[in-house]
C-alpha cells in the first residue's frame, strides 16, 4: 500500500482546479486545459495520462541530475525520518555546516555560505549582505544598488527592485528606492546565431561609469547581474562584459554579485559561471542545482574578507553579538541540507560538470541546426544553455512560442518559452538521441506552426 498521502488520490484527476493559484500561469487558460505530471524518473516526466515527457528544462533549471537520483531520494528519506527539523539561530546540526563548507570548497577564494530557501531570497540576502557589508566599513552612505534591464532576480522586493522585466515590476508600486539599471545586452542585429559569447557588446559594461558619475560611485553598495541572463529570454554576456564590470566596481569600492541560481552547478559545464568566465564577483546567488531541484535551497557564496568585515566590526562594538541580523526559519533546514550533499555528490561521482562540457558543441550544433526554420530569428547556446526565438505575430507577443510549447508537449518533449523566445536546459544526463529528439520535435511543430 501507498504511503503517499491522500492515499493516492494523488495519481487520479482532481477534479476541482479552482483554488490553487499558479505561479507565473495563465490560470485562466490552463484550467480549461491542464497539464499534469505525476511522477518523474532519469531524464523524463509521466503525465497523468501516462505519457513520457522528455525534460528539456531540468525542471525550472533545476534538476540538473536527472529527476529522481537515489542517493538524494534516499539522504532526503533518511533525514528527515532522523532530523525532521533543526533551528539554525544560536543552535545547528552537522549537515549545514558540512553543505557550506563543500559548496565554498568548490570556489577558489570564497569562504562563506549564508542559506536561505529559494533564488528570490538568496537575492535579497544577498543585497542586505552588501549594504551591511559597507556599514560595518565605515561606509554606510553606500546604499544604492544596480540592476540591469531585463534581469530576473526572482520575486523579492528587492529582487524586483534590480530586476528589469516590466511585467515582474510594473503592478507593485514604487519598489526599493535608490536603485538603478545597466542596459541589457541583447542585440540581434550585432548579435543574432552567435555561438556562445557574442563578440559585440562588452562596451555596455561602461554605462557602469555613467551610472557612477551620475549619483558618485561612494554612494553605490552593490551591482547585480546574472552572468547569463536565464529567465529573460537567454542572452550570453558578449566577451569582455563581466570583466569590464568588475574592472570598473573594482575601481569604484562597489561589490559584485553574480545570480547563479541558473548558471551555478554545472550548467555551463564548469561547477559556475564564474569558472567559465574567469571572473570573481564578491557575493554569489544560488539555488535550484544546490539541492537538485528536490528540497528548495538557496544560499549566498561570499568571497574572502566579506565575512571578515562583519566580524572586525563586531569586534570593534563590545555591545555587538550577532553580526548579522538576518535570517530565515528554514536556512539551512536538515533535510535541504542532506539533499545538497547527496546532490553534490552525485555531480561529482557521475563527473557531470565534464560531461556538460563534453556535450556543449554536440548540443550547440543541435540547435544551430535549426536555423531557417519557420519563424526562427536567432539561436543562441551555451553551455547546455539553448534559446530559439521567434517572430513574434503582430499585437500577440508570447502567444506562438505558447503554442509551440503546448504542441512539443503533446509530442512528447518539455520546453520551456519566456515571450517569444524558447529556452532550452535539459538535465546534464541527456543523452546526444535526446538532444536530437528535443530539436527535431521544435523544428517539426515550429514548422506546422501559424
Ligand atoms: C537568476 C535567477 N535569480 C533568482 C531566481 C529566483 O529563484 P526562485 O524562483 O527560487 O525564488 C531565478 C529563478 O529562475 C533566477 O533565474
Amino acid at each position: 500500500m501507498s504511503n503517499l498521502p491522500l492515499n493516492n488520490e494523488f495519481d487520479r484527476s482532481p477534479n476541482n482546479l479552482d483554488a490553487f493559484w499558479m505561479p507565473f500561469t495563465w490560470n485562466r487558460k490552463y484550467k480549461k486545459e491542464p497539464l499534469m505530471l505525476t511522477s518523474a524518473k532519469g531524464m523524463h516526466y509521466t503525465t497523468i495520462e501516462g505519457n513520457q515527457v522528455l525534460d528539456g528544462t531540468a525542471g525550472l533549471w533545476c534538476c540538473n541530475a536527472g529527476h529522481a537520483c537515489e542517493r538524494i531520494t534516499t539522504a532526503v528519506q533518511e533525514t528527515i525520518a532522523k532530523l525532521d527539523f533543526a533551528p539554525t539561530f544560536q543552535l545547528g546540526h552537522p549537515l549545514a555546516f558540512e553543505l557550506a563548507s563543500r559548496v565554498t570548497a568548490m570556489l577558489d577564494g570564497y569562504d562563506h555560505m549564508f542559506f536561505c530557501n529559494s533564488g528570490s531570497e538568496a537575492v535579497d540576502s544577498a543585497l542586505k549582505i552588501a549594504l551591511a557589508y559597507h556599514r560595518a566599513r565605515g561606509e554606510g552612505q553606500r546604499t544604492r544598488l544596480i540592476g540591469r534591464e531585463r534581469g530576473y532576480h526572482g520575486t523579492g522586493f528587492g529582487g524586483i527592485s534590480v530586476g528589469g522585466i516590466v511585467k515582474n515590476r510594473n503592478v507593485f508600486g514604487t519598489l526599493l528606492a535608490g536603485v538603478d539599471h545597466l542596459p541589457h545586452t541583447h542585440n540581434l542585429e550585432k548579435q543574432a546565431y552567435t555561438k556562445g559569447q557574442p563578440e559585440w557588446g562588452a562596451h555596455l559594461a561602461d554605462d557602469l561609469e555613467r551610472i557612477c558619475a551620475l549619483h558618485d560611485p561612494s554612494t553605490i553598495a552593490a551591482v547585480i547581474v546574472e552572468p547569463m541572463a536565464g529567465s529573460t529570454g537567454v542572452l550570453m554576456p558578449p566577451k569582455g562584459y563581466l570583466e569590464k564590470l568588475r574592472a570598473i566596481c573594482d575601481k569604484h569600492g562597489i561589490l559584485l554579485i553574480f545570480d547563479e541560481v541558473i548558471t551555478g552547478f554545472g550548467r555551463l559545464g564548469t561547477p559556475f559561471a564564474v569558472d567559465k568566465f574567469g571572473v570573481k564577483p564578491d557575493l554569489i546567488t544560488c539555488a535550484k542545482g544546490l539541492t537538485n531541484g528536490t528540497i528548495p535551497m538557496g544560499g549566498v557564496i561570499c568571497r574572502e574578507g566579506i565575512y571578515k568585515a562583519f566580524e572586525e566590526a563586531a569586534d570593534n562594538d563590545p555591545s555587538s553579538s550577532i553580526e548579522l541580523f538576518h535570517g530565515y526559519t528554514y536556512s539551512g533546514h536538515p533535510v535541504a541540507a542532506a539533499a545538497g550533499l547527496a546532490t553534490l555528490e552525485t555531480y561529482k561521482e557521475e563527473g557531470l560538470f565534464q560531461r556538460a562540457q563534453e556535450l556543449e558543441d554536440y548540443w550547440g550544433n543541435a540547435a544551430h541546426n535549426l536555423k531557417g526554420t519557420r519563424h526562427v530569428i536567432d539561436i543562441r547556446n551555451l553551455g547546455l544553455i539553448g534559446a530559439i526565438e521567434l517572430e513574434s505575430r503582430p499585437g500577440e507577443v508570447g502567444k506562438r512560442a505558447y503554442e509551440a510549447f503546448r504542441k512539443c508537449f503533446e509530442k512528447g518533449v518539455l520546453i520551456r518559452v519566456t515571450g517569444d523566445i524558447i529556452a532550452l536546459s535539459p538535465p546534464l544526463i541527456i543523452e546526444k538521441g535526446q538532444i536530437d529528439q528535443i530539436f527535431e520535435t521544435i523544428q517539426n511543430v515550429l514548422n506546422d506552426l501559424d
